[in-house]
This record gives C-alpha cells, sequence and structure tokens, in this order.
C-alpha cells in the first residue's frame, strides 16, 4: 500500500480513473434525472388527457352516470396501462371500475383536481401548465405484487338536468409505471456497468500514459547506476527524451562531464604525485644504505646528513606545492581587491634580488610612465605575488649570466592589464608548450631528480590565473626571448 502511494505511476493512474469515474457518474445522474424527470411528465399528460377525455365524452351523453362503465371498459382499451374508478362524492357509491382496478382507500392521493380547470380540448401547453398545478393531486403506490401506478384524483361535478340534481363524482385513474421503472432501473445497472468499465479502461490508459512519463525517469536512474568510477563517459541520451525531460537531461550530463574532468585530474595527480615522491624518497633511501654499509667518519655522517636535509626540503616545498594546488581546485573566488601592478613588481624584485645578483643576472623593473593609467588587477595580492615569483624563479634558472630578466605591467586598449616576465636563454620547445603548466611537467626530463624542480610550478601559476578569471600565455622562439604573460580580464568593479 504505502509503496503504491509512493508509486507516480500509480498515481496518476488512480486520479485518471477518479476523474473519469466521477464524470460519467455525474453524466449518469444527471441523465437518470432527466429520464426520471420524462417519464414522470409522460405519465402525468397521460392521465390528464385521459381525464379529460372522461368529461367530455361524459358530457357528450349528456353527463348521464349510466354510460360511465361503458367508458371506463373504452378507456382501458385505448390504454393499456390505465384503470379507472368513479364514485359518487356525497355517499361513495360505485359507479363505475376498471376490472383490475384495487387502490386501497388510504392510498389515494388526498388532494382533488377539480376537472373544471382542465379547458375543453387542451393544447399541449395548457396541459403543462396545468402539470405544474397538480402538486399533491397525483401520488405513485406500489401494489402488493410490486407493480408501480401513478394516481391522479379529480372532482367532476354535474350540472343539474330537468331529471337530475346536480352531483359530484370523483375519479380516479391510475397509470402503471411499471414498464417506465423498469426502464429505468435497467439504464442505471446499464450506468453501473458503464463507470466500472470506464474506471477499469481510464486505469489502464493512465497507467500506459504514466509509464510513458516514468520511463525517462527511470532512464536517468539506470544510467546513473551504469556511472561508475571506471566508465564516467556514460551520459544520458538526448534524442527520444519528452521534451520536458531535455533540461534536466543536459544538466545530468554536464554534472557527468565535471565529475569526469574531475575524477580523471585527480587520478592523473595521484599518479604522477606517486611517481614524483619516490624519486627522492629513493635517493633518501640509497645514501642511508649506503652510509650504513660501513663505519663512517663524523664528517661522513654529517655530509651524508646535509644532503638528506636538502632532498627533505625539496620534499617538503613539494607537499606544500601540491597542497595548494588540491586547495585551489575547490577554492572559492580569492580575496580580492585592488592590486597596484607596480608596487607588486617591486616586492617580487626585492625578493629575488640577492639570488638574481649569485646568479650574475639583472632584473629589470620596466615602470609604467608617471602620467601614464595605473595597471591594475582585481586579485588576491599574495597569490599574485607567487605567481609572479614563480615566473621569475624560473626566469632565474635559464637566463644566462650576464644578461637580464624584464619585468612590466602593462594597461591594454580593454582596461585589461597584462604582467609580463621575459628572459633571454634557451627558448621552450615549441612541443613542450602546451604541456608546460600541466601538474609535474618539465621540459628536460633528464634532469628529473633532486638538481631540478618538480615541475608544479607553472601549475600552480595557471591554478592562481584560473582563480581569478584570467589567462597565463607563454612566447618563446629561437632567437626570441622567452615572455610569460599572466593577463587580469577587465575586472567586474571597473
Ligand atoms: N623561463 C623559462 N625558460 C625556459 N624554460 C622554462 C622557463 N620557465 C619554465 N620553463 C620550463 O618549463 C618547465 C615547467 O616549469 P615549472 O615551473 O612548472 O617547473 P619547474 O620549474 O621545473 O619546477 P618547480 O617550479 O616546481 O620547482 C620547466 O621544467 C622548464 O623546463
Ligand atoms: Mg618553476
Amino acid at each position: 500500500m504505502k509503496a503504491l502511494r509512493h508509486s507516480l505511476t500509480a498515481q496518476i493512474a488512480a486520479a485518471i480513473a477518479l476523474v473519469s469515474g466521477l464524470t460519467i457518474l455525474l453524466l449518469g445522474m444527471l441523465m437518470d434525472s432527466r429520464l426520471g424527470g420524462e417519464l414522470r411528465e409522460e405519465t402525468e399528460l397521460l392521465l390528464l388527457s385521459n381525464l379529460a377525455l372522461l368529461r367530455d365524452d361524459l358530457a357528450a351523453a349528456g353527463n348521464d352516470p349510466a354510460v360511465l362503465p361503458r367508458l371506463v371498459t373504452r378507456a382501458g382499451r385505448r390504454t393499456p396501462r390505465l384503470h379507472l374508478e368513479v364514485v359518487e362524492e356525497r355517499d361513495a357509491a360505485l359507479l363505475a371500475r376498471s376490472p383490475q382496478f384495487d387502490v386501497p382507500q388510504e392510498a389515494l392521493p388526498r388532494q382533488l383536481l377539480a376537472a373544471q380547470l382542465l379547458p375543453p380540448d387542451p393544447t399541449r401547453r395548457q396541459m403543462d401548465q396545468l402539470r405544474d398545478q397538480l402538486g399533491q393531486s397525483t401520488v405513485t403506490w406500489q401494489a402488493a405484487d410490486g407493480g408501480r401506478y401513478r394516481l391522479l384524483r379529480a372532482r367532476l361535478p354535474l350540472p343539474a338536468t330537468q331529471e337530475r340534481p346536480a352531483r359530484v363524482l370523483l375519479a380516479t385513474l391510475a397509470v402503471e409505471t411499471t414498464p417506465s421503472r423498469a426502464l429505468r432501473d435497467r439504464n442505471r445497472r446499464e450506468l453501473a456497468i458503464a463507470l466500472c468499465a470506464a474506471g477499469v479502461l481510464s486505469a489502464l490508459l493512465g497507467l500506459g500514459i504514466a509509464r510513458r512519463i516514468v520511463v525517462s525517469v527511470r532512464r536517468f536512474g539506470a544510467t546513473a547506476s551504469r556511472v561508475g568510477a571506471s566508465d564516467l563517459h556514460e551520459r544520458m541520451p538526448l534524442e527520444g527524451a519528452p521534451a520536458e525531460m531535455a533540461e534536466s537531461t543536459r544538466a545530468f550530463n554536464r554534472m557527468l562531464d565535471r565529475l569526469q574532468d574531475s575524477f580523471e585530474r585527480l587520478s592523473a595527480f595521484s599518479s604522477d604525485l606517486a611517481h614524483d615522491l619516490r624519486t627522492p624518497l629513493g635517493n633518501l633511501m640509497g645514501e642511508a644504505q649506503v652510509a650504513l654499509s660501513r663505519p663512517r667518519t663524523a664528517d661522513e655522517y654529517r655530509a651524508v646528513l646535509e644532503s638528506a636535509v636538502e632532498e627533505y626540503e625539496r620534499l617538503s616545498r613539494m607537499i606544500t606545492n601540491m597542497l595548494f594546488l588540491a586547495r585551489a581546485d575547490n577554492q572559492p573566488a580569492p580575496a580580492a581587491h585592488w592590486v597596484d601592478l607596480d608596487q607588486a613588481l617591486q616586492r617580487v624584485a626585492g625578493y629575488f634580488e640577492l639570488l638574481a645578483e649569485e646568479r650574475g643576472v639583472v632584473l629589470r623593473l620596466d615602470m609604467q610612465s608617471p602620467d601614464g593609467v595605473p595597471a591594475r588587477a582585481w586579485a588576491d595580492e599574495s597569490m599574485l605575488v607567487r605567481a609572479l615569483g614563480n615566473l621569475v624563479s624560473n626566469a632565474l634558472q635559464h637566463t644566462p649570466p650576464g644578461s637580464a630578466i624584464r619585468l612590466r605591467a602593462r594597461v591594454a586598449a580593454d582596461r585589461s592589464c597584462t604582467l609580463e616576465v621575459a628572459n633571454d636563454g634557451p627558448p621552450i620547445p615549441a612541443e613542450h608548450q602546451p604541456h608546460i603548466f600541466q601538474r609535474f611537467y618539465r621540459v628536460d626530463a633528464s634532469r628529473q631528480g633532486s638538481a631540478s624542480g618538480s615541475g608544479l610550478g607553472l601549475a600552480i601559476v595557471h591554478s592562481i590565473m584560473e582563480m581569478h578569471g584570467g589567462t597565463v600565455a607563454v612566447d618563446s622562439g629561437a632567437g626570441r626571448t622567452t615572455t610569460f604573460t599572466l593577463r587580469f580580464s577587465g575586472n567586474p568593479l571597473t
């Protein structure tokens, strides 16, 4: 029962069955009452017209009650369902009666219709008007054998003649309505059957419609359950889906796209991670094992430990960088404010001054002219400095001693700002350029190990720029300076 209440199909089918059942029931009740009304109308007209005939025939016979038995027989012959009884009002003396007339006294209508109200040769309209005034002078009666009758009682005043004083007769007319009743009962039975059939049919129809609706919902579920870690490529087919489901289908597919993308990035990241942690750990282990293979002097141990500390630092840096990237993946927009790009460049140059001097490289700041539009970016300052720092650190590694690294901030015509870090030195081969922003990607694979970086610096730059809605690009080639450009889009507040 509970399952049915929660089933969309059952609910839709039940609703359709209920609505069509109720409609048919209402229509049926309306038709039944119309039929009942019409049958009653017909019976009453029959009673009134026979009363009019009796009165007129009696008048034609000079109002002589002796003709009554003949008139009653004739009326019975004319209308087989009609039975009559005529008595004197004064003493209830019986004047004429149809053979089957046996209505008990207490069943007779209390109210009497005055027959003179009936106009001679009444029109249909006059009859209808009179029918409306019948009120209590017509009643229904059920005989002991189950036969049903409608009764009408009327006063028939006979004017005085030379032979007879004026007198009043009471005429009772009874029309058997059993056949009409049977017709109505049959009608009701048929209605009940139609009702049941309509209920069943519309429930089936509802079931069909609901199934069609639910089938697309089911397809959703089926696809969703097929989607596992190994087959994230599974998508909901758009063709064949109902128009109402198209948007949810697209949203579902977009969600799968995002999941697949994140999942692939995550697996690539973890495999890179395992690979890159193995090298320094292997170095550390190898050095320690060699050191332990025989007794060493204190100086030798010291040298081993010093080399280990270098490796630990590298590992620690790598883990910090990876943590930053992992957080950046799920991070919302950074805490941004207006950052003066010239100042940011000066800060970064300050950090790298000593290192540059050590390498014999000059850091050259290309500052904005004082009357120019100040280069500003809507950014998280520490992240911007970190991105710049990674670029400068790379440039320092690839710039030959005696040359310069140029740092420059620029405002474009569309008010977007760019930061450039340019250095001379060996260019980055074109085939590597599309990959250098990927995690753990290094151009010179042979330099893997403690001597070189971990290949995360540019991935961090890329990730920081993505968080800011900006881009990072590289321009490098034979005979050209290698230039990295950070572009901050025209921010939302300008
Ligand atoms: N200015 C540059 N000139 C030449 N090659 C560069 C320059 N900057 C980066 N590269 C190349 O791009 C690769 C990726 O740089 P990235 O900063 O991501 O890694 P890394 O410097 O090797 O390591 P990390 O920055 O994590 O210590 C480097 O291995 C280097 O070969
Ligand atoms: Mg680097």
